[in-house]
């Protein structure tokens, strides 16, 4: 049997940067938190626990901080969280991924000169809350047509789009394009990350020719989820594991070929554990 492991599959760049930030500072010793978990992963969050790594959930909690290094997530965060970490006199680490924070130099840039900004994006997840937060002005968030559609401004200066990371290059195309027709003076920045795009197009293509599929990831990871929903359309036998233990495969001896992905944030010991798993046993 071919066990096709996509090469995509596991920590981004951006994820992976962020986790080492974490074990360096583990290695010395220091009190951490994080703000917000670092990754959407359990398993990651439960094992940093064990080290001593706690997390912040809110700005309540971190209130109630008065000594450590506060760890910012990979998503980033509002500008006034990292200048409240630093009032309290506490260390502020930015793990923010690069790419993200590009995405904060921009909107806080170009909303200073006095534009209207507007995220392509989803308005509930992190990254986009954290944008927001780096906008002199309040932004508008656009995630389907009829948003768009509806979008007016009366700003002289114009609108500067911008994009979530994670955002699916097709669409955010067709909305710019809603947005071009308004006759508005616009600049638009695809802030997209291809990390996402290449992950998927793999996954989809090892779908293809897997008679099994198993896509690894926290149960709660909207770029996971994604993954398992591309790779269902493409080999109905798709399983969506977060760790070995949820793996209940009756298969027949004889299939040819299993693939395997993850998402962005499932470590690689998880992966390599499914992988020999599934080597040794089938
Ligand atoms: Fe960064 Fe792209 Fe990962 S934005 S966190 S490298 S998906």
């Amino acid at each position: 049997m071919e066990i096709k492991l996509a090469k995509t599959a596991g920590f981004c760049f951006g994820v992976e940067r962020a986790m080492q930030q974490v074990y360096e500072q583990i290695a010395k010793g220091n009190k951490i938190y994080t703000y917000g978990p670092i990754i959407h992963n359990e398993e990651v969050v439960k094992d940093l626990k064990s080290r001593g790594v706690e997390v912040i959930h809110s700005d309540e909690e971190l209130s109630e901080i008065t000594e450590g290094t506060v760890i910012i997530r990979s998503h980033g965060v509002p500008k006034e969280i990292c200048e409240k970490i630093e009032r309290q006199g506490l260390t502020c680490l930015d793990a923010t991924c690069p790419f993200v924070k590009k995405i904060h130099r921009i909107v806080s840039e170009e909303s200073a000169k006095g534009r209207d900004i507007v995220i392509i994006g989803n308005d509930k997840h992190p990254e986009v809350e954290g944008i927001k937060g780096w906008c002199e002005t309040p932004a508008v968030v656009v995630e389907s047509e009829e948003e768009a559609e509806k979008y007016t401004t009366n700003n002289p200066k114009g609108v500067c789009i911008v994009s979530q990371t994670t955002f699916n290059y097709n669409k955010f195309k067709d909305l710019v394009e809603i947005f071009l027709k308004k006759g508005y003076s616009i600049s638009t920045v695809n802030t997209i990350c291809n990390a996402t795009e290449e992950r998927q197009t793999e996954a989809r293509e090892i779908a293809k020719a897997a008679d099994v599929m198993i896509v690894i990831g926290d149960r709660h990871s909207s770029n996971t989820g994604k993954l398992y929903e591309i790779c269902l359309q493409e080999c109905k036998n798709t399983h969506f594991i977060q760790t070995l233990d949820d793996l209940n495969l009756e298969l027949p001896k004889s299939i040819p070929c299993v693939g395997i992905t993850a998402g962005a944030s499932t470590p690689k010991n998880i992966i390599e554990e499914v992988q020999n798993y599934v080597r040794v046993n089938f």
